[in-house]
């Protein structure tokens, strides 16, 4: 220690203070915890991507046969793809248990609101990174998947079609496609995540986490230690996590699907579970009201903390904010159940 101390002249008892913060004793349960799930099945996408980035070819002629590869000779190559599939599904899962949490606990409101802004963000961002990985299978689902996506970014007003040619590299989905869409997943996307998710960590170590007060928990502490108890709940549910995703991959392998064939459209394109909602909608729509709805409501998601301000000043008696909440999961659960059954 000594030799370290000498050659990093941090002073590691201060840091202990500034990294220790004391814990809300609500945290104690452990649904309460759920900001830690996501940052742990992020790390799980990252070792496994990184194994896997040995072995995929991001080439529209090879794609395909390469993840063929992986899952069938490849040693463990099926056990790390479907964990990489199974925890990106679980990190959906998690990011948006966090946010129903932080939302029916107020916890976006002033001083947070910034906390919320960039939590929005990573929300997007957790959505991009299941899009641009989906379509690098190169499977006729993830070739029409990612022609789906570029038609509906040409039906923005205005910036569609400068965005359809930056997404598909030209005129049509191929080889420049497929590269940008490497790229996007493998290198902006996790690098955007992690710089996010510092942020995002910081601030909620600056504001500290919001204190929630309940009328049964008398014997708990107000607050208590970080490290080692936070931490240590951190670390069972890692443990109980990585069971329940190796139970999924070895009950249910990643598949794969048909070659990517630009002459045949198959005759039901379908995205991933977590985009289900919004194809349901795109269907319900026309093409750009579809397209601008959901861009409506991706942007009252971030400006929430400031609607709700509104809301309170209308009927500072009834929580109207809750109401519309309940609302919202519901039409997002009965899109995906719809669209799941069709
Ligand atoms: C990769 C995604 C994310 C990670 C790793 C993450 C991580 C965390 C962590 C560790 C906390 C501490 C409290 C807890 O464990 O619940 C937290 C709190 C918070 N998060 Fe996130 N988060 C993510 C996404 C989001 C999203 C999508 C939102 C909202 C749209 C959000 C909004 C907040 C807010 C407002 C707090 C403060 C809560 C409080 O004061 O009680 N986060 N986040």
């Amino acid at each position: 220690m000594a030799w370290l101390k000498a050659r990093i002249p941090v002073d590691f008892d201060r840091l202990r203070d500034l990294t220790n913060e004391p814990v809300p004793g609500h945290l104690k349960r452990w649904w309460f915890a759920l900001g830690g799930i996501p940052a742990y099945l992020f790390l799980v996408q990252i070792a496994t991507g990184v194994l896997l980035m040995l072995y995929y070819v991001p080439e529209p002629g090879r794609a395909y046969d390469s993840v063929r590869h992986i899952s069938s000779e490849v040693g463990f190559g099926w056990w790390l793809r479907s964990l990489h599939k199974w925890s990106a599904s679980g990190m959906i899962v998690a990011v948006c248990l966090h946010t129903l949490r932080v939302f029916f606990t107020g916890a976006y409101r002033k001083p947070r609101e910034l906390t919320w802004v960039i939590g929005c963000c990573l929300f997007f961002a957790t959505l991009m990174a299941g899009l641009s990985g989906y379509s690098l299978v190169y499977e006729q689902l993830s070739y029409w998947g990612a022609t789906v996506t570029s038609n509906l970014a040409g039906a923005l007003p205005w910036i569609g079609g400068f965005l359809a040619r930056l997404i598909r590299g030209g005129e049509e989905v191929g080889a420049a496609t497929l590269t940008r869409f490497f790229v996007v997943h493998v290198a902006i996307v996790p690098a955007v995540i992690m710089l996010l998710v510092a942020l995002h960590i910081v601030l909620v170590r600056v504001h500290g986490m919001t204190e929630l007060k309940f009328k049964n928990a008398t014997s708990e502490p107000r607050f208590f230690p970080f490290i080692p108890d936070h931490l240590l709940t951190e670390l069972a549910i890692a443990l109980i996590l990585m069971i329940v995703l190796n139970v999924l991959t070895v009950l249910a392998p990643a598949g794969l699907g048909e070659r990517a064939n630009p002459q045949v459209t198959p005759e039901h394109i379908r995205p991933e579970w977590y985009f289900y909602f919004a194809f349901r909608w795109l269907k319900l729509t026309s093409l750009k009201v579809g397209v601008l709805g959901t861009g409506a409501a991706a942007l009252l998601m971030v400006l929430w903390p400031a609607v709700d301000v509104g809301l309170k000043r209308l009927s500072p008696r009834r929580e109207l904010s809750i109401a519309f909440g309940v609302a919202a999961v519901l039409v997002v659960v009965v899109f995906t159940i719809w669209e799941a059954l069709v």
